[in-house]
């Protein structure tokens, strides 16, 4: 089922103190937002603390990456089974920033993505391009390859058990958000390719965007149907600013 997620990936910010701060004032402005699924994505080292601060509200947790591996030998690396174990119901996979400053491939993507449905996570597969790509007309390619290599690996059946956010790597962090006819456009081609690979169960992906999304431009994103939420960077680290967007729905 189409839900629509606010979801807030906090990326390497946060300290005990700022997080009670910026989840306490969530927290108490969750219960008003019944109609979207607030999520945050803290830091690994902070999931179990914000577990405790969103206790009896309707606020998920999720974690911004996840291990392609069940348990064993793997220095430095977090299993899907722990990020449950944690209170975890999400997990960002395939973050731009994931696949090109540490080198997360196709592959290992679509491994993560595997090993988050195994747990019972709900994997964000974050696609999309970079702005040479787009302006060499590569923009559906690209992405049909990203969401094609993880079709392959979790199979057709599993993927209406996936969220997919489309993040065109230009605007992320940029102030720079595409714009809603740009956004249009390729949500329109995520649903047709997903339709195709499952005609029932692809419909009922939920497709986010995520790129500089800001209180300012939320609504031009949410008025367009094809827009079943947003992944939030910047914009989340602020109370204000992150209730401001849910609001905007
Ligand atoms: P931004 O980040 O909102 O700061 O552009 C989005 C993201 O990385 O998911």
């Amino acid at each position: 089922m189409r839900h629509k997620i606010i979801a807030g990936n906090w990326k390497m910010h946060g300290s005990r103190e700022q997080n009670s701060l910026l989840v306490s004032s969530i927290a108490a402005a969750s219960h008003a937002l019944s109609h979207v699924r607030l999520v945050l994505f803290p830091p690994f080292v902070y999931l179990d603390h914000v577990a405790r601060l969103i206790t009896q509200t309707p606020v998920g947790l999720g974690a911004q990456n996840v291990s392609q591996y069940d348990c064993g030998a793997y220095t430095g690396e977090i299993a899907a089974s722990m990020l449950r174990d944690c209170g975890c119901d999400y997990v960002i996979v395939g973050h731009s920033e994931r696949r090109q400053l540490f080198n997360e491939t196709s592959a290992s993507v679509a491994q993560k993505v595997l090993a988050a449905l195994n747990a019972g996570l709900t994997p964000i597969l974050c696609v999309g391009e970079m702005l040479t790509e787009r302006e060499r007309g590569l923009t559906e390619s690209v992405v049909a390859a990203q969401l094609q290599s993880v079709v392959e690996c979790v199979g057709a059946a599993n993927v209406a058990r996936i969220v997919v956010a489309y993040e065109p790597v230009w605007a992320i962090g940029t102030g720079k958000a595409a714009t809603p006819e740009q956004v249009e456009v390729v949500h329109a081609f995520i649903r047709a390719f997903l339709a195709s690979v499952d005609r029932v169960h692809g419909e009922s992906v939920s497709i986010l965007y995520g790129g500089s999304v800001k209180p300012d431009n939320a609504a031009s994103f949410f008025a367009r149907p094809c827009v079943d939420g947003v992944l939030i960077g910047g914009a989340s680290l602020s109370a204000p600013d992150f209730l401001a967007i849910a609001h905007a729905t």
